[in-house]
This record gives C-alpha cells, sequence and structure tokens, in this order.
C-alpha cells in the first residue's frame, strides 16, 4: 500500500464524506473492496492509509472500511467538467443511444410516464444537457412549462435548438430559483457528476414544492461484486473505444467508470434520498443494477 498524504486522502474521500452524517468522519467512510475493519487497526495499515489526526479509537469496529478510489478530476473541478460536456456535446444524442443500445429513450420515457404530474406542470430540467427529458415532459404534457439548466452553455444550445424554451447555465450546487418553484425535477445522469452531492439534492429539495417530485435517471454500482467489476471494465472498454473513434481522446468517455467507481448502489441511493428528507421513494433496476431510475416525494405541507 502506498501512503497517502492527508491531504490527497481527503480529496479521495470527499464525496463520501459529502453523502451522510455516517460518512462524515473519514474512518467511517465506505470505499470499494470492502475490506475487515480489524485488519485497519493493525499499526501498518493505519499508518498507511489515515491522515495523523484521525483517531481510530471513535470509530466503532463494526465499520466496513473499504479502499479508496480517486474522485475523478472533471467532478472536483467545473471547469474540466464543462470542458469535457463542451466537447462531447455535438456527439452526446448519439453516445447516449450507443452506450445504452438504444435502451435509454425507454427508461426516460418509463420516467416521465411513470412521475404522474398535474395536467401543466412546471418542470425543472437539470443536468439537462441537450434536453431530452424536457422534450419528452412537452410531449406527454403540452402545457408542461420546463426549465433546462446545466452547467455547460453548449449542452444549452442544443436543448434550445430542439425547443427548450428557457434554458439556464447553472450549477445544481447553487440553484437559482425561488423555494417551491417546481413540481418536479428530473434529472438525467446528472447526480453522479455533481461535485457535492449531498448539497446538490438539499438544492433539487428546496426548488421542489411541497408534495413534488424529483426523478433520476443514473449509472449506479451494481451490488455484486463480480458484475460490478465486469460492468466497470465493460463501461471502460466501450469508453475506450468511443472516445477513439468519435473524438481521438479516450479519456473522454472513461471518466462514465471513474465517475460511477466512487458513486452508491440504486438502494444506496434511494436511502440516500429519505436521508435528504424525500417520505416515498421507489426505484427500478435496469441491466442488473447498472443503471438505476428514481421517483422521490418530498413530503406534502401539513403531512404528519
Ligand atoms: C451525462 S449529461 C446528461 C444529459 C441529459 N440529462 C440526459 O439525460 O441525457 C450530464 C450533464 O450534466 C451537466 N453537469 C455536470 N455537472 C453539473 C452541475 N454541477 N450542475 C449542472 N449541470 C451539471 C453536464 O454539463 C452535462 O450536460
Amino acid at each position: 500500500m502506498v501512503p497517502v498524504s492527508s491531504e490527497r486522502f481527503a480529496a479521495r474521500v470527499t464525496h463520501l464524506l459529502e453523502i451522510g452524517p455516517k460518512m462524515r468522519h473519514p474512518a467511517r467512510a465506505c470505499f470499494d473492496n470492502p475490506c475487515n475493519f480489524s485488519r485497519l487497526r493493525s499499526h501498518k495499515f493505519h499508518a498507511s492509509i489515515f491522515p495523523r489526526s484521525v483517531s481510530l479509537s471513535s470509530v466503532p469496529p463494526f465499520v466496513t472500511i473499504r479502499v479508496p478510489v480517486q474522485v475523478p478530476a472533471e467532478k472536483r473541478n467545473p471547469r474540466l467538467m464543462r470542458d469535457m460536456f463542451h466537447a462531447v456535446a455535438p456527439r452526446y444524442d448519439f453516445i447516449t443511444r450507443a452506450f445504452s443500445y438504444g435502451m435509454d429513450r425507454r427508461w426516460k420515457r418509463t420516467g416521465v410516464e411513470r412521475a404522474r404530474l398535474p395536467r401543466n406542470p412546471v418542470v425543472l430540467d437539470l443536468a439537462s444537457g441537450t434536453g431530452d427529458f424536457s422534450a419528452l415532459i412537452r410531449r406527454q404534457y403540452p402545457g408542461a412549462r420546463t426549465v433546462a439548466a446545466d452547467i455547460t452553455e453548449r449542452m444549452l444550445a442544443f436543448a434550445r435548438a430542439r425547443g427548450a424554451p428557457h434554458p439556464v447555465c447553472a450549477d445544481a450546487c447553487a440553484l437559482p430559483f425561488a423555494a417551491a418553484s417546481f413540481d418536479c425535477v428530473f434529472v438525467g445522469y446528472g447526480l453522479r457528476n455533481f461535485r457535492n452531492l449531498a448539497l446538490s439534492l438539499r438544492e433539487i429539495e428546496r426548488v421542489t414544492r411541497p408534495g413534488g417530485l424529483l426523478v433520476s435517471l443514473d449509472f449506479f454500482l451494481p451490488r455484486n461484486r463480480l458484475l460490478r467489476r465486469l460492468y466497470l471494465a465493460y463501461l471502460y472498454a466501450q469508453g475506450v473505444f468511443w472516445g477513439l473513434v468519435l473524438h481521438g481522446r479516450p479519456r473522454i468517455y472513461t471518466y462514465i467508470p471513474d465517475s460511477l467507481r466512487t458513486f452508491v448502489s440504486i438502494d444506496g441511493f434511494s436511502a440516500l434520498l429519505l436521508r435528504a428528507g424525500y417520505c416515498r421513494v421507489e426505484a427500478r433496476s435496469y441491466i442488473l443494477g447498472g443503471i438505476g431510475l428514481h421517483w422521490a416525494a418530498k413530503e406534502s405541507e401539513g403531512a404528519e
């Protein structure tokens, strides 16, 4: 095990520390590849992965510790994130269909159909990309008012060209909307990319009206460890292929498995939504847990 400095270690665990009270302490963080806690207590292992200030005596002995995985640079740095999606934008629709073998449209349609919104809903399509969800919502609810929001201007230009009427360049961690503005917030393959998942969930919850919905579609880590490895390897190989063919840059799509390695499972995300203040969460799993659709309802006003 290569010794890691406190700062580098902190960077590796930042995303995990953000996602729940149980994980605030580095020693409580869950990482990939579980290993036994008692092994952690051994001097050598302890000294190699924990910053000096961490006291293991405060950690209950039943906690599972996993080996840390690096958070992708794009996820830590909004400029790199924007650069990456700026380059991807003209090919985005093609690559989404290619990666999902055309199933992405069906998943998104299911997300919209099962949401059961009011007749003329006000909807935020967050991390809208080229505006897939906005387009589907307008088709299903002709009276809908949709707002497409994304951190990458070039993506929004494509969304506007497809008819998204109100594109807004915004970061999910600081949404420029008043509280309770939307009946529903749709997020397609977005949450995995957000720098601070807990903060963006708080923002999404804030701008949703009481009784409103969050619908999210994203990649997830399959629970089965062998499947997880195969899935990550498969996404990596696919990423290298399409990155080289479309951009001459393999990294551009190997970001997907890299960002996924530091994300959660479908069940883990459901638990996170409940902790974030949603009262009812439903999830659907596709391709053996590698893709998940979530519907989460915000508590209505006056609910007990
Ligand atoms: C994989 S694309 C998803 C596009 C579309 N929602 C879909 O379902 O196909 C992810 C999008 O998230 C945007 N994004 C990344 N970080 C963001 C942030 N912090 N706030 C808002 N948008 C962000 C990117 O610019 C990119 O357009």
